[in-house]
């Protein structure tokens, strides 16, 4: 009978799952006031501290300043840390001085302990210390009463944090029925007392060896009464019922929120995953964001409400400086954002005071996290591209990916059997299509047993790979983190021998449903579970591998059908005795890390792995790429993908794609166009769509179209060695390949909220079509004294300007910056590895100087050996008339065969003739064409290989 009704539940699932056209019901997802801590923390509102920090209490060590602080209403006394970190880095902690019990502290993402700079006190008064944060560019004011930081860059105020008094800490407490059980039990032993008092000299005995339980007895009702003059208890702070889900709440409540106030700063970015613009809305109005890892179906736009992933990583910019706020925490957060409260807070009605003009615009950021520590980072920038690296140093840089990864990936719900790959495969071939990858979803594996192959539908798997990789082509098969219970699926009964998954609050493996039906849960947080989970990867425990065989993770939010909020209940319990509640947004990174892992070490360590995951957190860039889930094949999805994956890139994470063409429902040809054409121009290149949706191969809309779906591709795959270029910079030096104007252009203010448009590195700038019937689209070239130059007609633009351009059918606006250099394969072939050996175009842009630089980065494509110096990084310049090729990297040696098979100098004057020098060789005269109408030169055949120095000279 529960079985059945359990089938009906998952049937329910899979209807609703099948039906798209409607939206999120959010009714499914909690709002702030449904959730217990959010609604507790927002009741506290904006005014004087309730803490004070001890000044007296200051302890400076080499490395830290520790100050007690107490909640003067509570008597709570809280412990503050902060250190001055290399790098133009503060961290600050805030634990209880003395917790019942250890709270989490968020292992494995950090890379390395940060290095403490010397902290130096500079001053001192009654309510003010005043220090140096290592380096003396920044000084700290701690303020007695009421407790608050402020930050100083010379004499400008850069961060106040808690000047609006919103710090808040819940302190452990001992739960009230067991209390209340050990006070009944203490008022047993007095009531006890009290007979015995009466009674034989024997019972007396007795009394003497109970009087110290009493004692205790006494202590404990005191100790309560203490804790309910702490704290009111209210709904949901001991226990929290969401629809038909209780939390029992074994250890109460245990959130923390702390609030920063950010003076002169109107843009703030990051926190993903939301699918809203890229600058941040003020929430005063509606829910904050929320950062809690979840499977929502149908997701909505321009809200606040949770997805997949969350990166609790917050920017703000504005023209002198660009810092980030790092909330180290990986509970359930809520992110309140509130603009130009300047006049709210004494230090901003000062500097209003001082500045003498107008309000000063300030921003808010509240974070309010369910559990765990308070630990922030605070990356003091100044420039955005300091940041980026302050927080990489942390956390990591994104991943190299290997080079097939960045060409077209073709994904469908499903691919139904081999013969439909093989179809498939055939059909890129016919229409003379590249591609470097299909995929196969669920269906693919038995019964929805990840590991495995559907005997009927892929009975040879190896047969399958090997004819993909005749073709040099490579396949990705999902693996899921939902492990179907079946004692007879080997996979499921090793977990469940080595006791290897999540608990359930009593004490059994916790299970839920998911698309196998039921299924239970591997514990990925225990680094044990983590490496068997890798070892499965191995082509011996994988049966029907191959090397051309890759990973892509879905549902690792995790995604539990019929758990609260679609996800894992917080009381189920992890590796080390955690609650959920503590990794909740780790669990995706850790399925990451560990399927990673496992495609790095069946290679024996040599391979790059690629795997996709939808949920992340704060370093999965370290891990492989993101997508941003189910979206729907709707003009504003093509539209939101844009500023969902800057946000991403802001964070680190710079492999970032959206479905193309749209998950749910059936997007109109144009549309299937324009995302072709704006997906071509994302790191990411994916399409995919809904089981249920009608076949949209590149060639099933009529010649025309599949002209123009050809024509995308292949200004993608010539476009190769650039992004490869760009993913190197980003795993080499934090730099994220598609950029927001204001990354490059940082005092153009007017591109500050500019997600319409971006760059791809520092050369491309790119508008996809996202509007229906669009005759034409407004843009904007950032910058002062640049030029750009569309890549298809080489028409040049000045800036500042904005510009409509107008569009047909097959256009995607593209333009290449003035003082550029970007190096191009332009012969059209089937895949990325078809184009190893081929050579280069180089596209010189010149600025109003006539100069430009760039540079180029290659290695095999797709192993560590790049880790033992096999790799070239070059360096090409062109300045008064000639272009230098040098390495920029002399520790780089790599051989190949690439040669220069072209030049083109756009915006040049006619020469008289080019020559080329190599270091030992002759002069040789190249031939060339020069276009007036287009003022662009083309070199024919410099025929130097591409690893070698040389100067070109025209004339
Ligand atoms: C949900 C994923 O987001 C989607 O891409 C996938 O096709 C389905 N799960 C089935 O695996």
């Amino acid at each position: 009978m529960a079985a059945a009704r359990r089938l009906l539940g998952l049937a329910l699932v899979f209807s609703v799952c099948l039906t798209p056209g409607l939206s999120v019901d959010r009714s499914n997802f909690k709002t702030c006031e449904q959730s217990s801590f959010c609604r507790r923390q927002r009741k506290l509102e904006p005014g004087s501290s309730q803490y004070r920090a001890l000044l007296g209490s200051a302890k400076l060590t080499a490395d830290k300043l520790e100050i007690q602080l107490i909640n003067d209403k509570t008597q709570v006394s809280l412990l503050l840390e902060v250190f001055g970190l290399h790098g133009n880095m503060t961290r600050i902690k805030i634990n209880e001085l003395k917790p019942l019990k250890p709270r989490y502290e968020v292992p494995d993402v950090l890379v390395e302990t940060p290095t403490p700079e010397n902290l130096q006190v500079t001053g001192q008064d009654d309510n003010t210390l005043e220090l140096f944060l290592g380096s003396h560019e920044h000084k700290l004011l701690v303020t007695g009463s009421p407790f608050r930081l402020d930050i100083l860059a010379g004499r400008d105020l850069v961060l106040s944090v808690n000047s609006r008094g919103l710090l808040y800490f819940e302190q452990f407490r001992e739960r009230k029925d067991t209390l209340s059980a050990k006070v009944s039990s203490a008022v047993g032993n007095m009531w006890h007392k009290v007979k015995t008092l009466f009674s034989s000299d024997s019972e007396k005995t007795d009394e003497s060896t109970g009087s110290d339980d009493e004692n205790q007895g006494e202590e404990e009702v005191a100790e309560e009464k203490e804790t309910k003059k702490e704290e009111e208890d209210e709904p949901g702070m001991w226990d929290e019922t969401f629809k038909t889900h209780t939390d029992s709440k074994p250890n109460g409540p245990s959130s923390v929120g702390l609030d920063f106030s950010l003076p002169g700063f109107e843009h703030v970015y990051g926190i993903p995953e939301h699918a809203d613009n890229l600058r941040l809305r003020t929430t005063e109005n509606t829910d904050p964001y929320r950062l809690y890892n979840l499977d929502v179906f149908q997701y909505e736009l321009y809200n606040t409400m949770a997805l997949y992933g969350s990166v609790p990583l917050l920017l703000a910019h504005n023209v002198q400086r660009t810092l980030g706020i790092f909330w180290f925490n990986a509970a359930e957060t809520w992110v309140d954002i509130s603009s130009n409260t300047a006049g709210k807070t004494l230090l901003g009605k000062m500097l209003q005071y001082m500045q003498g003009g107008d309000e000063t615009p300030q921003t808010d950021v509240r974070w309010m996290s369910e559990s765990g520590l308070i630990d922030v980072f605070i990356l003091l920038g100044p420039s955005p591209g300091d940041v980026f690296k302050q927080y990489a140093s942390l956390t990591g840089t994104q991943s190299l990916p290997p080079y097939f990864s960045l060409g077209y990936h073709q994904c469908r719900w499903n691919y139904n059997d081999e013969e439909d790959v093989r179809n498939v495969d055939a059909g890129f071939d016919e229409h003379n299509i590249p591609y470097d990858v299909i995929w196969l979803d669920i269906e693919h594996a038995d019964g929805k047993r990840y590991f495995t192959w559907d005997p009927h539908k892929f009975p040879t798997p190896k047969n399958m790979l090997t004819g993909l990789k005749e073709k040099r082509r490579k396949m990705v098969a999902i693996v899921d983190p939902h492990i179907k219970i079946d004692s007879a699926y080997r996979i499921h009964s090793e977990i469940r021998s080595h006791n290897f998954y999540v608990k359930t609050k009593d004490g059994s493996d916790y299970e839920g449903w998911c698309w196998p039906g039921s299924a239970a849960y591997p514990d990925f947080t225990n680094p044990d579970m983590r490496a068997w989970w890798s070892s499965m990867f191995s082509y011996d425990q994988y049966e029907g591998s191959m090397d051309n065989l890759f990973v892509w993770n879905d549902m690792n939010e995790p995604s539990v059908f019929n758990g609260p909020e679609v996800t894992m209940h917080k009381d189920a319990v992890h590796w080390g005795g955690w609650e959920h509640r503590e990794v909740h947004n780790l669990y995706g990174l850790y399925v990451h890390r560990a399927t990673a892992e496992g495609l790095i070490h069946r290679s024996g360590g040599k391979e790059r792995p690629f795997v996709l995951t939808r949920a992340f957190f704060a370093g999965s860039q370290r891990y492989g790429a993101v997508w941003t889930g189910d979206n729907a094949a709707e003009w504003e999805h093509l539209k939101i993908s844009l500023p969902m994956c800057l946000s991403l890139a802001l964070v680190g994470i710079s492999f970032c794609g959206a479905d193309v063409g749209g998950f749910f429902k059936n997007p109109e040809t144009e549309l299937l166009l324009r995302w072709y054409q704006a997906g071509a121009y994302q790191p990411f290149f994916r399409a995919h769509a809904h089981l249920d949706t009608p076949r949209r191969e590149p060639w099933l809309h009529g010649e025309a179209n599949t002209d123009l779906i050809r024509e995308a591709l292949q200004q993608r795959y010539a476009l190769l060695p650039y992004w490869y270029t760009l993913f190197y910079n980003a795993h080499r030096d934090a730099e994220p390949v598609m950029r927001p104007l204001w990354v490059e252009f940082p005092s153009d203010v007017s591109s500050f909220a500019t997600d319409d448009q971006y760059l791809l590195g520092s050369a491309l700038l790119v508008h996809p079509v996202t509007e229906s019937n669009a005759r034409g689209v407004q843009i904007y070239f950032p910058g002062t004294g640049e030029v750009w130059y569309d890549v298809h007609t080489h028409q040049k633009y000045e800036s500042p300007q904005r510009f409509y351009q107008p569009v047909t059918m097959s256009s995607i606006p593209v333009f290449q910056r003035g003082g550029s250099i970007i190096p191009r394969k332009d012969r059209p072939r089937r895949n990325s590895d078809c184009m190893q050996d081929d050579p280069f175009t180089l596209y010189v842009a010149l600025n109003l100087q006539g100069e430009a630089q760039g540079e180029l980065y290659l290695d095999d494509g797709h192993s560590f050996s790049y880790q033992q110096n096999e790799f070239l990084y070059r360096k090409f310049s062109y300045s008064h008339g000639k272009l230098t090729s040098s390495s920029l990297d002399l520790n780089g040696k790599f051989e190949t065969p690439n040669w220069l098979e072209r030049v083109v100098i756009i915006g040049a004057t006619r020469p008289n003739s080019i020559t080329l020098h190599q270091p030992g060789g002759s002069e040789v005269q190249l031939e060339f064409e020069y276009d007036a109408q287009t003022s662009v030169i083309t070199v024919r055949k410099p025929g130097v290989n591409i690893a070698s120095d040389f100067t070109m000279f025209v004339r």
